[in-house]
């Protein structure tokens, strides 16, 4: 979808549809709606007085101008009650525009900037909330289907800001959302995508292209043997089991300034979670393609960071393997050795995504990085704590990292809570034959078990452990709860935050 600014009143704008909002409880519009209204002689009013429409979050209603103005359709989009008005309203109403727009099958569609006016949020924030929540509403994955959709997407989103001296201010949040939003939906297209056509070795291949695309970045696979020879034993016995070739995939991007600090990634990317040995039940085993959505976010944001020329050094890390039960696949009992000398008992094969985190957790230090952040679908214990797609655990070794990402996720709406990393926790993971176990015998605490196994291996530098496990697949229907950015599947979670966390990281400073 083309995306582009125009000066002018959305009341005189000549296009398929035009959007425009209300807030619940409003009799008389005012601002752009207001214009609208009045062109009009009142039909929004009428609309809202006969009771029809309450300007409730998920509405929407259609009119249709007849010549009044020059649209052929005006969308009225709810807003909710304005004391609960956020950015992320303005995400999930322009979610609810777009899919509407796509409905009425049209080409070319045309909206205010939700927010900006009575709303008071800074103008290239608001542009940026609007067009990441039409891109990512309009999101849907089809790339193996034959039949294209009944509706195509429309192919032209217009903003309309009535101000022309502001219309570059609403260019540049425009241009970020569209990044952020274009970088989640990879992600979501990675999580989305069987396991049998996303292979450690497909991952492997868009990082390099990705890289290929800047000259600012390189990118770098590890085979097998790579990762042998740096003693990653710890992501290497998760890997036995599979046939697939396994691969640790380095992303660099650096602007070539010696001043500048250095961040780094970490991603889960376990293409398939089948648990190994510990077997998982079969049913929703196919979920477990989403199992890199650590590595989906972490390739995600990689991609916005080249585009957006980030001034800072960030490096991506995505160890990525399957995780499957064969004649040579890693047994409970077993001990294997990570890259920084510890040994590990496995007591269950299941608990891999601490084994794979393990080595580029310790290979991380070489960069002597500022800052360290690993994403990952760790644990189902995150999920029972937090809830189904509430929040991902935040674990913490520096109070200053924690509070710049808990900002970040305050502006993108992408939700971080804080969670303790009790050295208590340490007890469980002991173990008679290895200098810890990859799992504890007791049920409760999961969570903060598997966090306390990392710090083990994010020793050098300040570290905050991201468990994304309730957040990365959506599993619950569409509803009027639910943001409609947000589809079944893939969420692309993570990337908005780590793109805004980076973009603010040398203003913090
Ligand atoms: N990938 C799973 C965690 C997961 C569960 C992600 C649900 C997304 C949704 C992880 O590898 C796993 O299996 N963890 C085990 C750990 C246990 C064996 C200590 C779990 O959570 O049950
Ligand atoms: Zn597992
Ligand atoms: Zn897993």
């Amino acid at each position: 979808m083309e995306i582009r600014v125009v000066a002018g009143g959305i009341q005189s704008i000549e296009d398929e549809l035009i959007v425009i909002n209300l807030f619940e409880g409003v009799e008389k519009p005012e601002g752009a709606t207001g214009a609208v209204d009045q062109a009009l002689s009142g039909a929004i009013r009428e609309l809202v007085a006969d009771g029809d429409f309450q300007g409730k979050r998920e509405q929407v209603a259609v009119l249709y101008p007849r010549g009044a103005i020059p649209a052929s359709r005006v969308v009225v989009v709810g807003l909710g009650p304005r004391d609960d008005f956020t950015l992320d309203t303005v995400r999930h109403a322009a979610a609810v525009a777009a899919k509407k727009a796509r409905e009425l099958g049209v080409e070319s569609f045309s909206s205010i900037v939700h927010g900006a006016g009575s709303g008071g949020f800074d103008l290239a924030e608001a542009a940026q909330a609007v067009v990441e929540g039409s891109v990512l509403g309009l999101y849907r994955y089809q790339e193996l289907k034959n039949k294209p959709p009944d509706r195509p997407d429309p192919e032209q989103f217009t903003l309309v800001q009535f101000e022309e001296s502001k219309v570059p201010v609403v260019e540049r949040g425009a241009e970020l959302g569209r990044i952020a939003a274009e970088a989640t939906c990879l992600a979501r297209d990675l999580i989305n995508r069987p396991a049998n056509y996303a292979t450690p070795s497909d991952l492997a291949e868009l990082a390099l292209d990705i890289a290929g695309e800047f000259d600012t970045m390189r990118c770098q696979v590890l085979s097998e043997e790579d990762a042998d020879e740096l003693g990653m034993g710890s992501f290497l016995g998760v890997a036995q089991g599979s046939e697939e070739p396994a691969a640790f995939i380095v992303m660099e991007h650096n602007p070539g300034r010696d001043d500048l600090d250095t961040v780094v990634l970490v991603g889960k990317g376990i293409t398939f979670d089948s648990g190994g040995i510990s077997l998982k039940p079969s049913q929703k085993m196919d979920r477990m393609r989403g199992d890199m959505g650590g590595a989906a976010a972490v390739m995600g944001a990689m991609l916005a960071v080249g585009q957006l020329q980030i001034p800072l050094h960030v490096v991506g890390l995505m160890p990525a393997t399957e995780n499957l039960p064969s004649g040579h696949a890693y047994k409970p009992g077993d001990v294997i050795r990570a890259m920084n000398g510890k040994t590990i008992e496995v007591i269950n094969t299941d608990a891999e995504g601490r084994l794979i985190l393990a080595d580029p957790l310790a290979y991380a230090s070489r960069f002597e990085p500022k800052a360290v952040i690993d994403l990952a679908t760790l644990t189902g214990a995150c999920v029972v704590a937090l809830g189904q797609g509430m929040a991902a655990g935040a674990f913490s070794t520096d109070d200053g990292l924690l509070a710049r990402l808990l900002a970040a996720s305050q502006a993108t709406g992408e939700r971080i809570w804080h969670m303790p990393l009790y050295d208590e926790y340490l007890a469980s993971l002991r173990s008679m034959t290895a200098d810890l176990a990859n799992t504890g015998g007791d049920r409760f605490g999961g969570v903060g078990v598997s966090a306390m196994f990392l710090k083990q291996f994010a020793e050098d530098y300040p570290w905050t452990h991201l468990d994304i496990a309730g957040m990365t697949f959506e599993e619950r229907p569409p509803s009027p709860q639910l943001p409609a950015y947000l589809q079944r599947g893939g969420t692309g979670f993570g990337v908005r935050l780590l793109v805004r966390f980076l973009r603010d990281w040398n203003e913090a400073n």
